[in-house]
Parts: C-alpha cells; structure tokens; sequence
C-alpha cells in the first residue's frame, strides 16, 4: 500500500476524478484543503470515496478571500472521521508579502483550533521557515502531529522541526535534476520521519514534469527515495504508510 499524504484534487484542475482517484485502487488519498471553497470540496470527496481522507484548513497565498466564517465551517466539520488534520496552513512570503501580519493571524488562529481539537497540523511555508518554525515551537502545542509539506528548508531546520513532531513531506521535487538539496536530506533523515506526498496538480515527478501531476505518481517519488536510501521501493512503500497512518491517525487503514 502507499498513501498520497497531500494533494489538492479539485474541480479547477481535474474534469476526470473518478479516473484519476480510481487508477490510485485501494491506496489512500489525503486531500488537502486550501480555501473555504475547497475545504468543501474536501468534504464531498471523503464522502464520496472510501480511500480519499482530507484536511481543512486556509492557506496562507488565500487569505485575501479569507472571512471569519471559513473558520466556522472548519469546526463544524472537524469531527468527521475522515478529517485528518488542519491544513494546509503556514506562511507565505514568496507569492505575498504585503499581508505578513494577516497571515500570521490566521495561521495562529488555525493552529489554536488543531490544538483544541488535538488534529494533526499540516504546514506550508515559503520564505518564511524561521517565522513558521517560532509561530510553532510558540503555540505551546498539545503533542500535535505536524507535517511539513513539500519540505524545501534546510538540513538543520528540518531537524528543527522533527524535535517538535514534525514529518517531512516529500514530494516530485526529490526527482528534479536540480534537486540536491532535498536529495541530501532524504539521505540524511531517518525513514521514519519521511511521507509520500505528490502536492498534485503541481510539482509532477520526472518524466513527466511538464504534465498534470495525479496521486499515482507518488510511486514515482517512492522509486526515487528508493534509490537515495538503497532500499526496496516496497519497503519505502510500507514504512512511509505506517509513518502516514502514524502521523494522521488514520483509522481503520491497516
Ligand atoms: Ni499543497
């Protein structure tokens, strides 16, 4: 089994989901929500299809759309079985920088709610890794879960973030050519704090990068860090599972 740990599988990007969910067959789709439009959309995924779990949560490049009721719906919807964490949510200053404060804000609310609700906490940041790291080590969590997806930072903070319960979300980029820097890290961090994750539509996976990325090609990614590590693809498979199931409470998977 392998877990596509983040993807974003929207009416937007796709007009074929029931294909594209279906060639993932029994493995598992965590679906992350970015906007209150699209945390609803996660909803009626779960709903949907049995191997499709989500996270909610408003992303920090969303935020102009942002009102108070977004975080409303959230709550509501938090206790369904199927919600596995709040995200992705974090801080964004490559895309905009003019609204820092309002960012901050919001991602603090979000990671108030993953605290009293006790979710796993999904993290995006972009320019931004030592603000996202303090806001966090901060917030006096409650032993949350935290995931750090499409993890771009360095080495050192990467170990940062494993000391306050992060896994790493690896993602296409480990395939890019000019991918040193995250390639370093995969071989340097345990397997145990590694997760699948394809970020599809984006970022697809070499040979195919120019294309749609879909939840399938996390396989590529898993051949990859195969590779790095010197070890089995179905052993990348089967213990990036367990770290998924580990990290997102998933119940009743395994
Ligand atoms: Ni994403």
């Amino acid at each position: 089994m392998v877990i596509d740990t983040h993807c974003h599988l929207f009416k937007d990007y796709y007009n074929d989901l029931d294909e594209v969910i279906k060639r993932m067959g029994n493995n598992i789709i965590i679906v992350s929500g970015t906007s209150n439009e699209t945390n609803i959309e996660v909803i009626e995924l779960c709903n949907k299809y049995k191997n499709v779990y989500g996270t909610l949560g408003i992303h920090p490049t969303e935020i102009d759309k942002y009102k108070e009721s977004d975080l409303l719906f959230i709550v509501e919807n938090i206790n369904n079985p199927k919600i596995v964490g709040i995200g992705e949510i974090g801080l964004d200053y490559y895309w905009t920088k003019e609204n820092k404060e309002i960012q901050k804000e919001i991602f603090k609310k979000q990671l108030d709610l993953a605290k009293r609700y006790n979710k796993t906490i999904v993290i995006h940041t972009r320019e931004a890794i030592m603000e996202t790291y303090n806001i966090l080590k901060e917030a006096n969590l409650n032993n949350n879960k935290i995931v750090m997806h499409c993890y771009s930072g360095s080495l050192e903070m990467a170990k940062e973030f494993i000391k306050l319960g992060a896994m790493l979300g690896i993602g296409g980029v480990v395939t890019f050519k000019n991918a040193r820097n995250i390639v370093e890290i995969v071989k340097v961090i345990s397997l145990d704090k590694i997760l699948l994750e394809t970020d599809s539509p984006f970022l697809t996976p070499e040979p195919y990068r120019s294309k749609r990325n879909e939840p399938k090609n996390v396989l590529l990614v898993a051949k990859k860090i195969a590779e790095i590590k010197g070890i089995d693809v179905n052993e990348i498979c089967c213990i990036t599972t367990k770290n998924a199931v580990c990290q997102f409470d998933l119940k009743g998977v395994m």
